[in-house]
């Protein structure tokens, strides 16, 4: 993993204590900064709490981090057999989010700080995604882009440096994460849909169904997938033979397709394609457009196995390299949300105010503050 240039002031510990709340999983993690490594990690993950519900529940999402978040930040300081006095700087998830989500973990990081007498870091979840490629080794060197394809967020960024981050390219209706889990809940499959669609995909025929893959000769870098979940929709009726919705009509029956359907593979394959196959397009016009050779893949949609393969492909075609955050790292934990507490470590401050930022733009960020 890589070092950081933070140099560890003396008489202090460098370790900073991550907590992320802000979606279905409660995450806690101790950073080192002298070491330059994740020293311990407790994660709880809420798929089951939310799968009856085919969604996340945000009361239920909570009431769960409340459940969990002492339980984890326990379980983290006897991992590393620290204690809490032993922690330099509180890191948490300040935003974006689910509000109540993210209060519960404001909340637990501001209490534990004051109970401690240690100062508080807020961090944005997606500069935590955005930044935990530096957590696997090799690691890129600024300046790189970043594909951040995660459940709300479809960006192509350049990343200057930590804090510096210009927004290439952006999706204009729904999100890749969001293309996965509607176009997996039109297949029948449970949530978190993703992750479900993408096994399904492994035994089916890519070229079976035509999906459509809007903007892919936009010339710009956007991406648009809302098109796609009513390309699956009107597959899925063709499939079982529903009818159309009647204009107008106030709200239409959902169509699914049945779990032994024959075709249900292919079409999850055909649907997968051409997500992947827009992301790849866009990311490496990027790079073409930028002229830099690295490139990082961060963000839930990053654990995808079709998107890996294809941008690693499609960047060796064009000389240029693609670095992912370890898989363990892609989907939401307190790992990624402690290593940017490290990096803004100047930021700390004894501020037990309870803020958080549901919507919160990762442009408006800057730099960390000068020592
Ligand atoms: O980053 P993340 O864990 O949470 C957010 O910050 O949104 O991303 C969650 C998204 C979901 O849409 C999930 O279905 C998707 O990432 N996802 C995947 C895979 N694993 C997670 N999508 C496709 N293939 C996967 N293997
Ligand atoms: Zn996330």
């Amino acid at each position: 993993m890589a070092e950081l240039s933070t140099p560890t002031p003396a008489g202090q510990t460098g370790l900073v204590l991550g907590i992320e709340s802000s979606c279905d999983e409660t995450g806690v993690a101790l950073f080192d900064c002298a070491t330059g490594r994740v020293v311990a990690e407790a994660l709880h993950s809420q798929i089951a709490l939310h799968a009856p519900y085919g969604g996340v529940v945000p009361e239920l999402a909570s009431r769960d981090h409340i459940r969990y978040g002492l339980r984890l930040t326990d379980q983290a300081l006897r991992q590393a057999g620290v204690a809490g006095q032993d922690v330099q700087a509180i890191a948490y998830t300040q935003g974006p989010g689910l509000a109540g989500a993210l209060l519960v973990g404001a909340q637990l990081a501001a209490s534990l700080a004051f109970a401690w007498g240690k100062p508080v870091i807020p961090v944005h979840h997606m500069e935590g995604h955005l930044l935990s490629p530096l957590l696997a080794d090799p690691a890129p060197a600024f300046p790189f882009i970043a594909l951040l394809v995660s459940g709300g967020h479809t960006q192509l960024m350049r990343v200057n440096g930590v804090g510096q981050y210009t927004l290439l390219g952006d999706t204009i209706d729904d999100a890749a994460g969001e293309a996965f889990d509607k176009s997996a809940k039109l297949l029948g499959l449970a949530y978190p849909g993703g992750p479900l669609l993408a096994k399904l995909a492994e035994s089916g025929d890519t070229a079976a169904f035509a999906i459509p893959r809007p903007l892919l000769h936009s010339g710009d870098l956007n991406f648009s997938f809302a098109g796609l979940k009513t390309a699956v929709a009107n597959e899925v009726r063709r499939l079982t033979g529903t009818e159309l919705p009647v204009r107008g009509a106030v709200s239409a029956p959902q169509p699914l397709l049945p779990a032994d359907h024959l075709r249900r593979a292919d079409l999850a394959a055909s649907v997968q394609a051409a997500i992947v196959d827009s992301l790849v397009s866009k990311s490496l016009a990027a790079l073409r457009q930028t002229g830099l050779k690295q490139i990082v893949v961060a963000g839930g949609v990053g654990a995808n196995a079709r998107l890996r393969e294809a941008l690693t492909a499609g960047a060796a075609r064009i000389g240029a390299r693609v670095f992912y955050p370890p898989v363990a790292l892609c989907t939401d934990n307190g790992a990624m949300i402690a290593h940017v507490g490290a990096l803004r470590l100047t930021e700390a401050k004894a501020d037990y105010a309870i803020n958080v930022r549901p919507r919160w733009p990762l442009m408006e960020l800057s730099p960390p503050l000068a020592r």
